[in-house]
């Protein structure tokens, strides 16, 4: 197979080759560790500092000593949650249904060791219920974890609103985001949206895998969850992985250089497959409505037709996308997030993530739209919905 189409960007990306070329120094010549005395470490330690200065443009921070180091978003997560609970006597925690699991599981984890956890709910297109936020923070509340961006709908949440309504309600609660999925396709700003905490990933925003960042502010205390050296002043031990730390600083770089063209380029084109998918196919649907999203995802439901086949087609035709399922004990359970929306039975099963990125080209997206309606109509064709197919088409054709 030749062509190869990617649209499976919120899973993971491409590194970017002048990322890459930044980081090739660091694996050959400049070996040196960056703790050590000699002149020789000095390229290492000066490297570190200066991503560390682009990571705080970045993210908006006030200083180059609050932003940590990690291996992943998974381990940014754990160490603002679990790092933050550590230092406060208060064991309630508010977090919403939609978080991605390396958030949620830390709290099915805490629910365990005693912690009192509120999970907010979302409406049909994915939006947040911040009242239900304002309800639930007391004197009690040690967290409120809110993701910036959904993963899967690629729904934002309103981050400075929701910093409002816990600065009003309890000024000791601290504010995690996972902004995993919104670094690179909105802008950040930790200080002006009044955050706490913020968690990326480097492999999300054109860096390898393996390396992520946590900024925490000067007034939130945490404990490390990898207990050992001074490195990161002593917020993680563990020699420091210098060339994906420089990888991680030059993504972040052309990240803020490429945002404009996300928010304006990648977001047409987005708009373009959108529009081509409904116009194309009858049984196609936006899960999310007119909801706020990031630029580069849509997540569209094919209704009365199993997701794992629409991805096995498309994966004959090189295209790569994501369904929201995961194959549990022999079952396809639908995606956590697609049924805290209520995405109707008909559609959660054929629901499709589509993610594009800065690498995506307008030939790409076309030769999705002129492939897909034939995958979807060969798959529909054994559907064993065929009456309800024919009413939700006759449907469709009166409405048209
Ligand atoms: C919203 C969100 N948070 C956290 C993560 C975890 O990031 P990592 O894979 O770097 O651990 C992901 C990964 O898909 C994600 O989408």
């Amino acid at each position: 197979m030749d062509k190869l189409i990617y649209l499976d960007n919120n899973a993971t990306t491409k590194v970017d080759e002048r990322v890459l070329e930044e980081m090739m120094p660091y694996f050959k010549e400049e070996y040196a560790n960056p703790s050590s005395m000699y002149d020789f470490s000095k390229k290492s330690s000066h490297a570190i500092r200066e991503a560390r200065g682009k990571l705080k443009d970045f993210l908006g921070a006030e200083n180059e000593k609050e932003i940590i180091f990690t291996s992943c978003g998974s381990e940014s997560a754990n160490t603002a949650i679990r790092g933050a609970l550590a230092n406060s006597k208060k064991k309630h925690i508010i977090t919403t249904k939609i978080e991605h699991p390396c958030v949620l599981n830390v709290y099915k984890y805490l629910e365990k060791q005693g912690y009192k956890v509120d999970y907010i709910g979302v409406n049909s297109n994915g939006e947040l219920n911040t009242d239900e936020l304002s309800h639930l923070i007391n004197d009690d509340t040690a967290l409120v974890s809110v993701m910036w961006a959904n993963n899967e709908t690629g729904v934002i949440n309103p981050i400075k609103e929701i910093s409002e309504i816990i600065k009003s309600k309890n000024s000791e609660t601290k504010f995690f985001v996972d902004g995993v999925q919104a670094a690179g396709k909105v802008p950040i700003n930790v200080k002006e949206c009044g955050i706490d905490m913020l968690g990326i990933s480097g492999h999300k925003l054109h860096a390898p895998k393996g390396i992520g960042a946590l900024y925490v502010n000067s007034k939130t205390m945490i404990s490390p969850l990898i207990i050992g050296g001074h490195q990161e002043r002593g917020k993680r031990a563990g020699t420091e992985n210098v060339p994906y730390i420089v990888g991680l600083g030059k993504a972040a770089e052309l990240a803020t250089d490429n945002l404009n063209y996300e928010m304006t380029e990648v977001a047409r084109l987005r708009d373009k497959l959108e529009k081509g998918i409904l116009h194309n196919i009858y049984n196609a649907r936006v899960n999310t409505g007119l909801a706020k999203r990031v630029p580069n995802t849509t997540n569209i439901g094919f209704e009365y037709i199993e997701g794992e086949l629409i991805l096995l087609h498309l994966s004959d035709l090189g295209i790569c996308a994501s369904s929201g399922s995961a194959c549990t004990s022999g079952s396809l359970e639908p995606s956590h997030v697609l049924r805290a929306m209520n995405v109707p039975f008909t559609a959660i099963h054929g629901s499709i993530r589509w993610s594009l990125s800065r690498f995506t080209t307008e030939e790409e997206i076309d030769y999705v739209i002129e492939k897909l309606p034939k995958v979807i109509d060969d798959i529909t064709k054994i559907s064993p919905y065929q009456a309800e197919l024919k009413a939700l088409k006759e449907l469709k054709l009166i409405n048209k």
